[in-house]
């Protein structure tokens, strides 16, 4: 326990260090609204954000069921385009890009989890992460290189042979981590990427994003709709309705790693306690 308390402090001083570049902001939305029409009828889904987020944020977005948490992810994953407002991501006014610029702007600055992986089956993990650098144009040796690089950040080198539907939950999750971040993006979003795992898993996704956000300096916002999840950031932005209810910043933010150290094992199939895979390996 006091050991706990020895780390969790020290790692939460060194996450309250500027980063190089921290301060800038990287997303800068405005009025933002998106209606989806239902027949006669729209669905205001988002009705009027206002939120900025500067370079090297870890965040949090909760909210009720329906409350606009994906919409909002997906405009800012330029998976989706709003009805109105504005957005400037990484200094470059979405609203203006055509299709094809989207696209691009979405492969070079962002990546994206999803709670259900969205992993190719019967495709190696390797080939998995791979792909977004083919689409980006990258040649062979570069990008196997690339992708086993992301793969060994993740924990991932000694499966990277295996396909996806042959790993765990929480492999499978690592494996998407490794395809959202093998781009080098600015921002890493992940809408609810603990939802389906349990705990101990939870946790060690955790570890990842604040090892990618403290040690890589990347911006990571991702929803949740559990509470504890949502305190290992150092800011937690609440929607209800499609607008934001509140923004606040979290004084001392659980330290996955720290939380990690005091659970027990998983038991392996033997009824032995497996080693745990490490949760955030040099690369
Ligand atoms: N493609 C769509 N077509 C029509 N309505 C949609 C569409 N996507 C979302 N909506 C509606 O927009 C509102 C916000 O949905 P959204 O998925 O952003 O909520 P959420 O906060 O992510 O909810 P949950 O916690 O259940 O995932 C909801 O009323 C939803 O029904
Ligand atoms: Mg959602």
């Amino acid at each position: 326990m006091t050991l706990l308390a020895t780390k969790a402090t020290s790692q939460v001083s060194n996450t309250s260090e500027p980063l190089a570049g921290a301060s800038a902001p990287v997303i800068v939305i405005r009025g933002l609204i998106k209606t989806y029409p239902i027949g006669e009828q729209e669905v205001r889904a988002l009705q009027g954000v206002d939120l900025t987020v500067n370079r090297g944020e870890i965040v949090a977005i909760m909210g009720p069921s329906g409350s606009g948490k994906s919409t909002l992810m997906n405009v800012i994953g330029c998976l989706d385009t709003p009805t109105g407002g504005s957005y400037e991501l990484d200094g470059v006014a979405v609203n203006e890009l055509d299709d094809d610029q989207l696209a691009e702007v979405r492969n070079r600055k962002i990546g994206f989890v999803f709670q259900s992986f969205n992993l190719l089956r019967r495709t190696t993990a390797l080939e998995n992460v791979v792909l977004p650098l083919i689409y980006a144009g990258m040649g062979g040796e570069e990008r196997v290189a690339r992708a086993k690089a992301a793969l060994a950040r993740v924990g991932l080198a000694e499966r990277m042979h295996h396909h996806s539907n042959e790993l765990s939950g929480g492999q499978q999750q690592r494996v998407a981590i490794a395809r959202a971040i093998v781009n080098r993006p600015a921002i890493l979003l992940a809408d609810e990427p603990t939802g389906a795992l349990d705990s101990r898993t939870s946790e060690e996704i955790m570890a990842l994003f604040q090892s990618l956000n403290h040690d890589d300096g990347m911006t990571v916002l991702f929803v949740t709709h559990e509470h504890d999840i949502g305190l290992h950031t150092r800011r937690v932005i609440r929607l209800r309705d499609g607008r934001l209810e509140s923004d606040t910043p979290v004084a001392h933010p659980l330290v996955a790693a720290d939380i990690l150290a005091t659970m027990p094992l998983p038991l392996a199939a033997d009824g032995a306690a497996e080693p745990a895979e490490p949760a955030a390996p040099a690369a």
